[in-house]
C-alpha cells in the first residue's frame, strides 16, 4: 500500500515534499502528472492545449485509480485532482492516509508568478485562479485525513510533522 496521497494546491509543494519523504524512507516517489506525461508522451500542458481538459480529467482518473493498487510509495497528485468527483469517493473511501498540503493563497501566487509549465496559468486570469483556489479548498479539505499548512515550512520540516 503506499504510504501516503499528498493533495493540495498547485505551489503547495506536493512534489518537493512528496520526493523528500520518498528518499527518507527509501521509497519509490510517483507524481500523477509524470505519470501521465510517461504514459501519453505529452505533457500537462500539451494535452490541455490539444485535447482540452476534460480529456486530462479522465487521463488523471485513471492513473489515481492505478496508483491505489500500488505496493508501496508516496504519490504527489496534481492540483485539480479534487475537480472530478469521482477522485473525492477514491480519496474519502482508500485506507492510504490523504494528507492534504495547505499553502495560502498568496504563498502559491508568489511560487506560480513566473512559471510558464502551468496549463492553468496561461488560461486564467489571477482572480480566476484565486476563485479555483476558493472553490477547490473545501474539497482538499473533505478528501484529506490530515492537513498541514506548509506557508512558513520547509519540505524538510513537512516531512519531519508528518513522521510525528
Ligand atoms: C493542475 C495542476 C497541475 C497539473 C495540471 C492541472 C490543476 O499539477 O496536474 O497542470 O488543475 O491545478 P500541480 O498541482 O502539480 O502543478
Amino acid at each position: 500500500m503506499l504510504s501516503a496521497i499528498l493533495i493540495g494546491f498547485m505551489g503547495a509543494g506536493k512534489t518537493t515534499v512528496g520526493k523528500t519523504w520518498a528518499a527518507a524512507e527509501g521509497l519509490p516517489f510517483y507524481d500523477t502528472d509524470d505519470l501521465i506525461q510517461s504514459h501519453t508522451q505529452q505533457t500537462p500542458g500539451e494535452i490541455f492545449a490539444e485535447q482540452g481538459e476534460q480529456t486530462f480529467r479522465a487521463i488523471e482518473h485513471q492513473t489515481l485509480k492505478e496508483m491505489l493498487a500500488v505496493s508501496e510509495g508516496v504519490l504527489a497528485t496534481g492540483g485539480g485532482i479534487v475537480e472530478n468527483e469521482a477522485n473525492l469517493t477514491l480519496l474519502q473511501t482508500t485506507e492510504i492516509p490523504v494528507i492534504y498540503l495547505n499553502a495560502k493563497f498568496g504563498t502559491v501566487a508568489e511560487r506560480l508568478m513566473d512559471d510558464q509549465t502551468r496549463p492553468l496559468l496561461q488560461t486564467q486570469s489571477f482572480t480566476d485562479l484565486a476563485q479555483t483556489y476558493q472553490r477547490r479548498k473545501p474539497k482538499y479539505e473533505q478528501s484529506a485525513d490530515r492537513e498541514i499548512v506548509v506557508d512558513t515550512l520547509s519540505p524538510e520540516a513537512v516531512v519531519a510533522l508528518l513522521h510525528a
